[in-house]
């Protein structure tokens, strides 16, 4: 699926609402502060390895600066509601492969919103050369684990005493 194709995506939650997708564009970073401030502390963590707060409206900005390309990422909004409420990311980290990445808010969390974002930046990371997703995991976060055992793809995961690497090849789902 393309960045084009992804403006029109959109995700029905249990309750009826509805999530579209966006790509991020480059005035998102205030809309990130509020999205990671709306987070709770243990998701927060989970995501960034460190109990912060708040975002550095600076560090928002340059996450809300992307090329679509080595650098991608999707947002997800309810219907008619300026808010993010899900980004799901990839970095480039070498040839044909980059780095993953997922925020949702907990209430959005469990609705499948982690599933789509993973597929839109596969989709995405096919067209420009990347062939291989690679997260940066704390080991007692099953969710995230759990969510990549079962994109169907070759996974490995490898410990460095802390933190879990996974790898996942997306060339042969
Ligand atoms: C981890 C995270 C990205 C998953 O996204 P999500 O939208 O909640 O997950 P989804 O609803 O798309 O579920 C995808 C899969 O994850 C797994 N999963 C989801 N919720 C789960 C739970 N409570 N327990 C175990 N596995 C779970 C399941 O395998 C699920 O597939 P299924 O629905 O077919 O059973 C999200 O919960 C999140 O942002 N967590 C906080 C931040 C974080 O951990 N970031 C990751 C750092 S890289």
């Amino acid at each position: 699926m393309t960045t084009e194709a992804a403006e029109r995506h959109e995700k029905q939650l249990r309750d009826g609402r509805r999530i579209a997708f966006r790509p991020i564009a480059s005035d998102d970073g205030p809309r990130l502060c509020d999205h990671v401030a709306r987070s709770s502390a243990e998701s927060r963590r989970l995501r960034f390895f460190k109990s912060t707060s708040r975002l550095d409206p600076n560090f928002a900005d340059r996450l809300a600066e992307v090329d679509h390309r080595r650098r991608c990422a999707f947002v997800g909004q309810l219907d008619g509601d300026d808010a993010i409420r899900a980004v799901g990311r990839y970095e480039a980290t070498g040839s044909g492969e980059a780095e993953i990445a997922f925020l949702i808010e907990d209430e959005f969390q469990g609705h499948g919103l982690g599933r789509e974002l993973f597929e839109l930046l596969a989709a995405n990371a096919a067209l420009n050369g990347i062939t291989r997703f690679t997260a940066m995991v704390l080991p007692e976060n099953r969710k995230m684990l759990t969510m990549f055992e079962s994109m169907g793809r070759p996974i490995s995961v490898r410990s460095d005493g802390t933190t879990l690497l996974v790898e996942l090849e997306l060339a042969a789902a």
